[in-house]
C-alpha cells in the first residue's frame, strides 16, 4: 500500500550478521558485515530471563557460546560472562552478547538497515517480545531503516497494532508460502514476505510481485543455483556470505 515506506533494499542482506565470517548475531558479525561493503543486516532478538532483549538465535547456548543450558535461564549478568566469540574462531574470543539496545547503537553508528527477526523460542509468547522490542526499534530507527519480522503470529499481529505501516514495515516469515499468503500480508499491512528459497515457486513470487509486496529469500548462500530467483522477481537475498553474490546480483530494483 502507498502508506509504506519507500525503503532502498539491497540486492544482499547479511544473515545474523555475516555468519560465514563472524560469530552470527554479535557486534563483530555486524562490524564484519559493513566491512565487507553490505548496507543490511538480518538479526534474531529474543529475551533472556530478566526481559532484556538480547540479539541471540537459539533457545539454548551450546552452539553459539561457551554456556550451557537455556538462554531464558539467564539475568544480564550472566549473559555477560558468556564467552559467544570463541567457537567460531579465536579471533573473536572474549566476544560478548550484544543487547538489543548495543546492536542499534552500532547499526545507527553505521548508517545501517536491519531485518530484526522476532524469535519466538521459548515459554514467553510472540505478543510478550514484540511488547519489549517494537518500542526500542521505533525509537531508534527510522522507517526507512527497518524491517521487523517474524514466523510468530501473534508477534507480528501485536507488533502492528503498536505501530502503523508507515513506521513499522513488516515482514512476513514462512518456510513456504502458504495458499493464504495474501490473508495473512492483508490483515498485518505486511510490506514483505520473507521464505526459504529452496520451496519458492516462480509461480508463488509472480502473484506475491504483481500484489505489490517485496519478496525476501533465505538463506541461499551458492550465487550459481540461486541465479534464476533473480528474474523471478526476488528483490533480496538474506544470505551468509553476500560477498559471494557480488558479480552476479542484479542492480537494486530492476
Ligand atoms: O529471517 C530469515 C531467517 O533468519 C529465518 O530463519 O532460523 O535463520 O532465523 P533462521
Ligand atoms: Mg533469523
Amino acid at each position: 500500500s502507498s502508506s509504506h515506506p519507500d525503503i532502498a533494499l539491497p540486492r544482499l542482506i547479511a544473515h545474523r550478521g555475516l555468519a560465514a565470517h563472524a560469530p552470527e548475531n554479535t557486534l563483530a558479525a555486524v562490524r564484519a558485515a559493513h566491512e565487507a561493503g553490505c548496507r543490511w543486516v538480518e538479526l534474531d532478538v529474543q529475551l533472556l530471563g530478566d526481559g532484556t532483549p538480547v540479539i541471540w538465535h537459539d533457545a539454548t547456548l551450546s552452539r553459539c557460546s561457551d554456556g550451557n543450558g537455556r538462554l531464558a535461564a539467564l539475568d544480564l549478568a550472566a549473559a555477560r560472562r558468556l564467552d559467544v566469540g570463541s567457537w567460531f574462531g579465536d579471533a573473536f574470543r572474549g566476544e560478548r552478547m550484544a543487547t538489543l539496545n548495543e546492536m542499534l547503537e552500532l547499526l545507527l553508528e553505521r548508517n545501517m538497515g536491519v531485518n530484526m527477526e522476532l524469535k519466538v523460542t521459548g515459554k514467553r509468547s510472540g505478543t510478550e517480545l514484540a511488547e519489549a522490542v517494537v518500542p526500542r526499534l521505533l525509537e531508534a530507527l527510522p522507517a526507512e531503516r527497518l524491517i521487523l519480522s517474524s514466523f510468530d503470529r501473534l508477534a507480528l499481529q501485536h507488533a502492528r497494532s503498536l505501530a502503523d505501516a508507515s513506521l513499522l514495515p513488516i515482514g512476513v516469515l514462512t518456510e513456504s508460502v502458504p495458499h493464504k499468503w495474501r490473508f495473512r500480508c492483508e490483515s498485518l499491512d505486511a510490506f514483505s514476505i520473507h521464505t526459504d528459497w529452496t520451496r519458492l515457486t516462480a509461480h508463488r513470487a509472480n502473484e506475491i510481485k504483481a500484489a505489490g509486496y517485496r519478496l525476501l529469500c533465505y538463506t541461499p548462500n551458492d550465487p550459481a543455483a540461486f541465479a534464476n530467483r533473480w528474474a523471478w522477481g526476488v528483490d533480496s537475498a538474506i544470505s551468509d556470505d553476500p560477498t559471494l553474490f557480488d558479480s552476479i546480483a542484479p542492480p537494486p530494483g530492476e
